[in-house]
């Protein structure tokens, strides 16, 4: 049966077959640029090869706010969702809420990238499935760098500097609405990511080592800090504080931004038809710190079935069509989303008709993780002090020292009964 899904998908054939019973699933996923319109597409494939039927459940934006309404929903057992579409850090703290796929998976899953693989192992039960990776870009508009004889920044003093001059000119000539650079400084998830990028290029470490040992307070992610506090009001508009990625996309593909942190969902967005900047941008790595090196945060979304489903069989066959190859080349052809296998990077029509995702096959491998692994079930509470922390010192309630001084003494409590 799996095996004829996975060729409908290929031949795009229609098996018209439905399966002695036929379910209604429902998978409950977020929305962020055309991913829920993507899912849909995938899901009636899937819908038409299998008989079964799939329903979306909606979820919003933040990737915080989707974490607190599933822990809840799976905590009171809910029958009513079979398939959670899951962010790469949660694997350790919802393991004991989806079933252990390792069984299914077992033909496909060396497939896949092996640390994704291993982020969404917990305890030798491999928890969720990739559907694809992330790791962000510094999007630069080619234009306006043309237009000032600049190069692209290679370390975020260069960014800051490329990118106060261009704003201002671009102000001065009439254009009031330009900004240098945009990101995601809202207190969420997003900025732990944002945040961790500018402290590991600093050297400043990975917040939590893989050890488990607090490093965050020192002096490098300090100055990290505070160098991304010294963009609010000068290159970066006040209001950033409040941005995830959405907000930030939406400044920038309005053409009202020199320079834009995200991830490459926002690459095939920004060259629609009816976006402002089509053609005049290009994405490279984020710029590199003190430490001389640039970091990319480690993303990525995932399928994990539930523990409580009353459709589990279903269930299964729907993560299996979802991760496959096929599936991961469709969807990062649409909304160049990276591929977890690497097969699919070398695909012709890849390369040909998303440049982003060819040449981004090194970024994800070389990207840093969230310390969710070594926290374990603590990590949301781990990442919620930090980003707390950096949204404080971007806000200007205390510089990074002060911030991360205090945020070491809070770790500390929260590891005292163990990660
Ligand atoms: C992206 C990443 C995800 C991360 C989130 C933060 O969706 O794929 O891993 O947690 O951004 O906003």
């Amino acid at each position: 049966m799996l095996k004829s899904l996975m060729g409908a998908l290929v031949a795009t054939t229609v098996l018209g077959a439905a399966p002695a019973f036929a379910d209604e699933l429902s998978i409950v996923a977020g929305s962020i640029g055309k991913d829920i319109e993507e899912l849909r597409g995938q899901l009636d494939a899937f819908e038409k090869a299998s008989g079964h039927t799939v329903k979306i459940v909606t979820m919003p934006a933040s990737t915080t706010d989707q974490f607190g309404q599933y822990r809840l929903w799976l905590s009171a057992g809910n029958k009513d969702v079979d398939v959670y579409r899951t962010d790469v850090i949660w694997a350790p703290q919802l393991a004991t809420n989806f079933v252990d796929l390792t069984e299914a998976m077992k033909d496909v899953v060396g497939q896949h990238s092996a640390s994704v693989i291993a982020s969404q192992t917990v305890d030798g039960k491999l928890v969720a499935m990739p559907l694809y990776a992330d790791a962000p870009a510094l999007y630069y508009r080619k234009d306006l760098l043309e237009k000032y004889g600049k190069t692209v920044p290679a370390t975020w003093a260069e960014l800051t500097a490329t990118a106060q001059e261009i704003q201002d000119k671009e102000r001065a000539g009439g254009n009031a609405q330009m900004n240098g650079f945009v990101f995601q400084g809202a207190a969420y998830e997003g900025l732990t990511c944002d945040a961790l990028e500018w402290i590991v290029s600093d050297g400043g470490g990975q917040i939590v080592s893989p050890e488990g040992e607090i490093t965050v307070n020192n002096a490098k992610a300090a100055a990290a800090l505070d160098r991304a506090r010294g963009w609010i009001g000068t290159i970066a508009p006040a209001g950033v504080t409040g941005y995830m990625e959405e907000e930030t996309r939406g400044v920038w593909q309005t053409g009202n931004a020199v320079f834009m942190r995200n991830w490459p969902y926002a690459f095939p967005l920004g060259n629609g038809d009816d976006s402002p900047i089509k053609g005049k941008f290009d994405a490279a790595p984020l710029p590199a710190g003190d430490g001389g090196t640039s970091a990319a945060c480690l993303g990525g979304w995932n399928v994990a079935v539930s523990e409580y489903s009353e459709h589990k069989p279903a269930a299964i066959e729907l993560v299996k069509f979802l991760t496959s190859a096929e599936a991961q080349k469709q969807r990062a052809l649409g909304t160049a989303r990276l591929p977890t296998i690497a097969s699919v990077y070398d695909d012709p029509e890849i390369q040909e008709k998303q440049p982003l995702v060819a040449k981004w096959k090194t970024v994800f491998e070389n990207a840093t993780p969230r310390p969710s692994a070594p926290t374990k079930a603590k990590y949301n509470e781990v990442s919620q002090q930090f980003w707390t922390a950096v949204n404080r010192t971007l806000s200007g309630q205390g510089d990074g020292a002060t911030n991360l001084d205090a945020l070491e003494k809070q770790l500390r409590r929260l590891k005292r009964s163990g990660w």
